[in-house]
């Protein structure tokens, strides 16, 4: 029984006795995100699991991101308060109908978004993130035929914007698919001023009327230089409190589902993660991600050949 107990006061304890950082993706409640030692996108996230000197890594986001960190960090323990948080994408791609479709088109490589399972990546040669992937396609040879998987929404933007043809695995995360045009635009008429920041997991529908589309950071980094005092934001609505904490003046308005608000569009899986639950996680050192040695091993392929090509 959990009650009467100051979490953050506990939290704060059992990050220094274990020796534990604290990583949280913009799409944390404001309470993770406020007490962690990193926030961040998948990128970076990776990149802070992979340099850390810490002996734990409580991962505050989904099972993915947490089995990336152990992949790229194996000698560190590496908690996840929920294990159920997991993600539509990686649902979509189940490694033995991927492994199928590879075997189809042995002449392609598979490009594949970090949103999959740790078997997923060892199947791929590269795996992108959204802020890396233009990035990464443009160093690969332009007569190479690549598999693109398993977001079908990001794979079709970077096709259009990049003029590349790639075979798409027809994976969608739920929460950007459900993005309404109609009430996107309904909105806008109220706010015609308003500029549109969209990831490009949204279907291409709700990108055509963005006037930026990126990662979750670039997102950020878009609010912050854009002028006017009120941004419409398409994707998950969590990120918008890095944005009020570092823009306290400017209005952000999540993006609307077919209901008209942005609360359908909360990532279920992320909001699995609770305050009780990380501190469950920091004091019993469990939930605990652990990955089969040559598994890991084959999926550190994919992940460096990423942090090598990505700057
Ligand atoms: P980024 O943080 O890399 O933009 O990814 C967003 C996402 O969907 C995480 O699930
Ligand atoms: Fe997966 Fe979508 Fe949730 Fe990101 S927002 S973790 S892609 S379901």
């Amino acid at each position: 029984n959990l009650t009467g107990l100051d979490l953050r006061a506990e939290i704060d304890r059992l990050r220094k006795e274990r020796n534990a950082v604290i990583l949280a993706h913009y799409y944390q409640k404001p309470e993770i995100q406020d007490l962690a030692d990193f926030v961040g996108d998948s990128l970076d996230l990776s990149r802070k699991a992979q340099a850390t000197d810490a002996d734990v890594i409580a991962f505050c986001g989904v099972r993915f991101m947490a089995e990336t960190a152990k992949i790229l960090s194996p000698e560190k323990i590496v908690v996840l308060p929920d294990m159920a948080a997991g993600c539509s994408l990686e649902d979509s791609c189940p490694p033995d109908q991927f492994a199928e479709f590879r075997a189809q088109h042995p002449d392609h490589i598979a490009l594949t978004y970090i949103n999959c399972s740790t078997e997923v990546k060892a199947l791929s040669d590269i795996i992108v993130t959204s802020s890396s992937a233009e990035q990464i396609l443009a160093q690969i040879d332009p007569a190479q035929k690549i598999i693109f998987g398993p977001d079908r929404n990001l794979g079709g933007y970077l096709a259009r914007k990049t003029g590349r043809d790639m075979l798409l695995w027809p994976g969608v995360c739920i929460v950007h698919e459900a993005f309404s045009e109609t009430e996107l635009l309904k909105l806008r008429a109220q706010h015609p001023d308003a500029p549109i920041a969209a990831h490009p997991e949204c279907p291409a529908v709700i990108l055509d009327h963005a006037d930026y589309v990126g990662s979750t950071r670039g997102i950020l980094e878009f609010a912050q230089t854009v002028p006017g005092d009120t941004l419409i934001v398409a994707t998950e609505p969590h990120i918008i409190h890095q944005m009020q904490k570092a823009m306290p003046g400017k209005t952000f308005i999540g993006a609307p589902g077919a209901d008209g608000n942005c609360n359908c569009n909360i990532c279920p899986y992320m909001a699995l993660n609770t305050m009780e639950k990380l501190y469950l996680a920091l004091r019993d050192l469990t939930p605990r991600v652990e990955i089969e040695e040559g598994l890991r091993l084959q999926a550190k392929k994919s992940l460096d050949a990423m942090l090598t090509l990505a700057s």
